[in-house]
């Protein structure tokens, strides 16, 4: 009895401990292509500051670095891009000291006269969103939409909205506006959410739970394992004290 009370408060202790060992990337503004040269800043919003979040990428010539002093300026947590590059296309991370890290963004700079904006972090089945084909001007020219390569839509206004998102509207994007040029792709991609179908008002606690109990499965399985032996010395411990043959003076109970 005992014992499960103390692994109980080991848990939700080590839930709380890493739940704040978090961080999210943002990006602003927030699109996941750019016209060369705009200024660009991205922040790990991080719930512990100590941990140390810097943000890093992979891009076709570098591989995990830091942002500044060779790119970006670095600013606490975030990191500024005055003008970025097309050599600055890549993926994003934030990453923390003990090497824990945040999801990771595409960035696609084109050095064209068209880009694509599309939602940067991965769509939640059932959402909405909306495609902007645009020039460094406009954003109301008319314009075509490929994904995988094949024309879905041809819009007068250069946007489109893809209303209640599903699993096979994910993949590779892509636009052009006739007399200007074609955006470089961008891959969409949609999550999966187990609230879609109307969930039963008593469903939101158990989410929780399910929220918890991931957490603790995926970012934590360091603190399981030390959860784990803590209750089998406890429990080693408690075995001794019974000493049924401990006559020996040299060990007493
Ligand atoms: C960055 O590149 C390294 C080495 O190729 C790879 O192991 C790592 O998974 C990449 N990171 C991301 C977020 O793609
Ligand atoms: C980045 O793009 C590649 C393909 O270009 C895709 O496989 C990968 O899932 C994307 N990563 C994210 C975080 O969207």
């Amino acid at each position: 009895m005992e014992g499960t009370s103390v692994q109980m408060l080991l848990a939700v202790v080590s839930v709380l401990s890493c739940t704040t060992d978090q961080a999210r990337l943002t990006v602003s503004p927030g699109s996941s292509q750019f016209f060369k040269d705009k200024f660009v800043s991205l922040s790990c919003e991080e719930d512990d500051s100590s941990a140390g979040w810097t943000l890093r990428r992979n891009t076709t010539t570098e591989t995990r670095t830091q942002c500044g002093p060779d790119w970006g300026k670095a600013a606490g947590s975030s990191c500024k891009i005055s003008h970025i590059d097309p050599l600055d296309s890549g993926v994003y991370w934030c990453e923390s000291r003990e090497g824990a890290t945040s999801q990771s963004i595409n960035i696609t700079v084109s050095g064209g006269a068209v880009i694509l904006q599309s939602p940067v972090l991965p769509v939640m089945e059932g959402e909405n969103i909306t495609l902007i084909c645009r020039t460094q001007t406009s954003s109301d020219l008319p314009a075509d939409f490929y994904k995988h390569g094949s024309l879905i839509i041809d819009r007068p206004t250069g946007h489109v909205t893809i209303l209640h998102v599903s699993k096979a509207d994910e993949g590779v994007y892509r636009c052009n506006i006739r007399g200007h040029g074609e955006s470089p792709p961008s891959w969409i991609s949609v999550t999966g959410t187990p609230t879609t179908a109307a969930p039963p008002p008593d469903s939101a606690p158990l989410q929780q739970v399910f929220t918890v109990v991931r957490y603790l499965v995926v970012f934590c399985p360091y603190v399981i394992s030390t959860v784990l032996m803590v209750s089998v010395s406890t429990q080693t411990h408690r075995k001794s004290p019974v000493c049924l043959h401990g006559d020996d003076p040299a060990h007493p109970c």
